[in-house]
């Protein structure tokens, strides 16, 4: 049995089912197709710029603006990152799932916004992306990142 190519419609179709129409507002990006392996497209969705990218990890969505010093992400380059590991190993992941911001080489997950590592406070807006028909729709509400439980959170000192 062949099993379909990461990253490719039969892919996205196995591993996000869309069932049906939607019933939030996604807006229409393009057709499926016409996405260039890695290669940002930058498109308005609910006012907003946002940046589309087809990877080898799926379809993605972030804002345009990095939460640094407002470079703009779609000229970001695609890549995995280096993962924690003990000395003289070295374990690259998540590969097709990281953007690396053009003017300072901040790293950010394409799936949640969120700095590899924490490097950064700030975050990218991230987006949910459907694959229905063919055809590529962007929500234009943010994926809210996930918080930790109250109890996991730290302890407020008085004053602050
Ligand atoms: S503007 Fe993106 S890392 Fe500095």
């Amino acid at each position: 049995m062949s099993e379909s190519q990461p990253g490719t419609l039969a892919a996205l179709r196995r591993t996000d089912p869309v069932t049906g129409p939607s019933t939030e507002d996604f807006e229409y990006v393009c057709e499926y197709d016409d996405m260039v392996l890695d290669e940002f497209r930058s498109v308005e969705i609910g006012g907003r710029e946002v940046c589309v990218v087809r990877t080898l990890a799926g379809v993605f969505a972030i804002g345009s603006k990095c939460p640094h010093q407002a470079a703009n992400m779609c000229d970001g380059a695609i890549k995995g990152t280096m993962e924690p590991s003990e000395r003289n190993e070295y374990h690259f992941a998540q590969e097709g799932e990281i953007v690396t911001c053009p003017w300072h080489g901040y790293e950010f997950s394409l799936r949640t916004g969120a700095s590899v590592g924490g490097a950064l406070k700030g975050r990218l807006g991230a987006y949910q992306i459907e694959v229905r028909d063919g055809a590529v729709y962007c929500s234009p509400r943010r994926i809210r990142p996930e918080r930790p439980a109250r109890a996991e959170r730290p302890a407020r000192r008085v004053g602050e």
